[in-house]
């Protein structure tokens, strides 16, 4: 760690997880998480208005842990970073807020970031500096993006993304067909250890169509007849073969896709980000298809995958290293930001 680097405290609550995370260049000193994921549970997804006050309750809180975290006092902090969007927008409203008032009050700058770019950056923290260029695959219950990156701090371009539900959504809701609970990712991901990925074909949406896009409801409503039928015939539903064969479809395109675009644009590292990424599936197929194509994977530890407030606090470093202007004041909370606007 170069002492002269700033020190840079993230903010993130673009949807149900209060991140505060704590950096000094590429060293993460604090990254501390509230989640309200329990109170959404009974709804079977994210509620905007309880994520939104959530985040107005843990808010204090968990800044205070992530400065305990970091060995750290406030007013040592020499730059704030926020997530201005896309995700919720009385989540991010809240954040946005927080860290307009502590950047003020301490006469300190500030980055509002994109949230896609913070989840690409947050693997140099981990695995050091991101090659350039390199390409990232970003799946969760909010996005499913691939993105060519020349530059995280200055040049996203977005190559395509769903055209329907996120593949983490797709997780969600067949884990509620199912009866599994939510999140659905990680049961499934859980239950599909025991079952036969071959055991029905399930369809790709957009599998091979010359895209780089993705799609996902086609087979969230193929899983919900299949189980159906076979309720209605009164015969038993195999549970571990369904979450098996659906992920294999869900994991399959993914895979297929980041390749196809490493090799159309010559590019050899690829980098797979957000919740799905935690997939022990993913992980492997992805591992065993970039291996085969002579591609470098890059894949965070699951806490740097999922929604933190670490990831913020990386863009805001690389901006700041970069020599970026930070954000005005009257910075907003933009729901649908696009990804070639990494900084607001
Ligand atoms: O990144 P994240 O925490 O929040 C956003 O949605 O932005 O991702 C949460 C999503 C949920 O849809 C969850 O079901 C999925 O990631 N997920 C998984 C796994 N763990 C979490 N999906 C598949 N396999 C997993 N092991
Ligand atoms: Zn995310």
């Amino acid at each position: 760690m170069i002492r002269d680097e700033p020190l840079v405290l993230g903010i993130e609550t673009s949807c149900d997880e209060t991140g505060v995370g704590i950096v000094r260049g590429n060293t993460l000193l604090a990254d501390a998480i509230a989640s309200s994921v329990d109170q959404h549970a009974r709804f079977g997804g994210v509620v905007p208005e309880v994520a939104s006050r959530a985040h107005l309750e843990a808010m204090g809180p968990t800044i205070e842990r992530a400065l305990a975290d970091a060995g750290i006092a406030l007013p040592d902090v020499d730059a704030f970073a926020v997530t201005a969007g896309p995700g919720l927008p009385g989540a991010l409203m809240v954040g946005v807020a927080a860290a307009k008032a502590y950047a003020l009050s301490l006469g300190r700058p500030l980055y509002g970031v994109n949230h896609l770019a913070a989840h690409v950056c947050v693997d140099q923290l981990e695995h050091g500096p991101l090659p350039k260029p390199c390409v990232a695959l970003l799946v969760s219950g909010g996005h499913s993006s691939l993105l060519l990156v020349p530059d995280v701090a200055g040049d996203v371009r977005s190559l395509g993304s769903t055209v329907d539900d996120a593949a983490g959504e797709a997780f969600d809701k067949v884990a509620r067909v199912l009866d599994l609970g939510f999140p659905g990712g990680p049961v499934i991901d859980r239950m599909a250890r025991d079952g036969d990925a071959a055991a029905i074909a399930f369809p790709r949406g957009k599998y091979r169509d010359g895209t780089y896009d993705f799609s996902f409801s086609g087979l969230k409503t193929a899983v919900a007849r299949w189980v159906e039928a076979k309720e209605r015939a009164g015969e038993p539903v195999p549970v571990a073969d369904v979450a098996a064969s659906f992920q294999e479809a869900v994991v399959d395109v993914l895979t297929q896709k980041a390749l196809q675009v490493c090799k159309d644009n010559g590019v050899h590292d690829l980098l797979i980000g957000g919740g799905v990424a935690a997939n022990s599936r993913l992980r492997a197929l992805a591992a065993e298809r970039c291996e085969a194509a002579g591609v470098r994977l890059r894949v965070p530890r699951p806490k740097l995958c999922t929604d933190n407030g670490a990831m913020v606090a990386a863009l805001g470093s690389e901006l700041a290293a970069a020599g970026a202007a930070p954000s005005e004041l009257s910075l907003p909370a933009d729901s649908s930001l696009p990804i070639e606007a990494i900084t607001l």
